[in-house]
């Protein structure tokens, strides 16, 4: 199957009443670790490269790879998403390369670092809206700003800093016309989100609540999503790993989240445990051994695992087979007419 549109697959997922899990790749194996649980439970997926992940797999490698996933497993639909765009020419050469959908992180400036004003973020992301949609691919903007620092991005401090405010986020997605939009409440990227397991003090699903009752219609996406579970931070550290106590995001809430208007799910630091955990495990107990093989492996059967139980909890398992893809430039007309405003967009099967 050619690459999906990202919008379809959110639109789908909104008319089942599921949340799609998007899962960071930088390399092979972990490209085919989500192929691998995508087939075991029979789920649509969203892969996205970061421009770190990007630069370091090499734009064309990266790419390729992910269209081999698509040829490899032509009853999956995917859609490859850029994410964290930290600016036009960003997002742009993502559109140019194929990708079936970007995120325009306007709430930051193009350092990755600063935040930006509102009337910034609504400009650079209105760009990126047009020269999308006219391509027929997906847009995600963001509105507030998420803690934390990943690879270099993000504006640090804690996640309670910029919480998304309800309004901006109505005034946002009207002013930019954005597909899926990207909120703040509490979250941030990487391991060490919460001290202790979260309470409504620190992550603000009432926030999320409020903003899909104003929005129904709008895709909501939560970032620094992963749960960041207690057994894989206990397999690292058994094994020579030195992580200090942290907790993530529970699946529980983010169940929460989905079935108020959340249908993209942002993972990635939970699959980089789960990595690290296997790959110390065979050189701390076979240290003789030096074939990538004999970790590498392990690595991708440890993220398979967490990846398809996320699946299954997302509620996409199951969905890969509802629909075919509606081709690009079809899409490209619903933005052109109107049709793909704020009206969902299913396919016939
Ligand atoms: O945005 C956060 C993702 O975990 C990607 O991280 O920028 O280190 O590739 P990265
Ligand atoms: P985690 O660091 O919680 O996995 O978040 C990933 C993310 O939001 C990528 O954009
Ligand atoms: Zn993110």
């Amino acid at each position: 199957m050619p690459l999906v549109s990202m919008r379809q697959l959110l639109d789908e997922a909104a008319k089942g009443g599921y949340g799609v899990g998007a899962f960071n790749v930088n390399d092979m194996e972990q490209i085919q670790a989500i192929m691998g649980a995508a087939k075991e439970t029979n789920s649509p997926v969203i892969i996205q490269a970061s421009r770190g992940a990007r630069q370091f797999a090499q734009d064309k490698y990266l790419f390729h790879l992910i269209l081999a996933a698509s040829e490899l497993y032509p009853e999956i639909p995917i859609a490859m998403h850029q994410d964290h765009g930290n600016s036009f020419e960003t997002c742009k050469s993502a559109i140019e390369l194929g990708y079936t959908s970007v995120m325009m992180d306007g709430s930051l400036k193009a350092d990755g670092k600063t935040p930006a004003s509102f009337e910034e973020n609504v400009e650079v992301t209105r760009k990126v809206v047009d020269f999308a949609h006219e391509r027929g691919v997906t847009v995600e903007g963001e509105i507030g700003v998420l803690g934390g620092v990943e690879d270099g991005h993000g504006a640090g401090g804690s996640g309670l800093d910029h919480i998304t405010d309800p309004d901006q986020a109505v005034e946002f997605a009207e002013l930019t016309g954005v597909d899926a939009l990207a909120i703040a409440i509490g979250t941030s990227h990487g391991a060490y989100k919460f001290t202790k397991k979260p309470d409504g003090s620190v992550l603000k699903m009432d926030v999320l609540i409020a903003i899909h009752k104003r929005l129904p219609n709008t895709h909501l996406v939560m970032h620094g999503s992963s749960s960041v579970p207690k057994d894989l931070q206990d397999i690292i550290n058994h094994y020579g790993g030195k992580l200090k106590e942290t907790w993530g995001v529970p699946v529980e809430e983010i169940q929460l989240g989905i079935r108020n208007g959340v249908r993209k799910i942002n993972v990635d630091t939970d699959n980089r445990l789960a990595i690290t955990g296997a790959i110390r495990k065979v050189l701390w107990e076979s240290p003789e051994k030096f074939d990538p093989r004999d970790y590498m492996k392990p690595a991708r059967e440890a993220m398979q695992k967490v990846v398809a139980q996320r699946m299954t909890q997302f509620g996409q398992a199951g969905h890969a087979g509802d629909y075919s893809p509606i081709a690009i430039t079809e899409i490209a007309k619903g933005y052109a007419d109107g049709t793909l405003t704020t009206q969902p967009l299913v396919a016939a099967k």
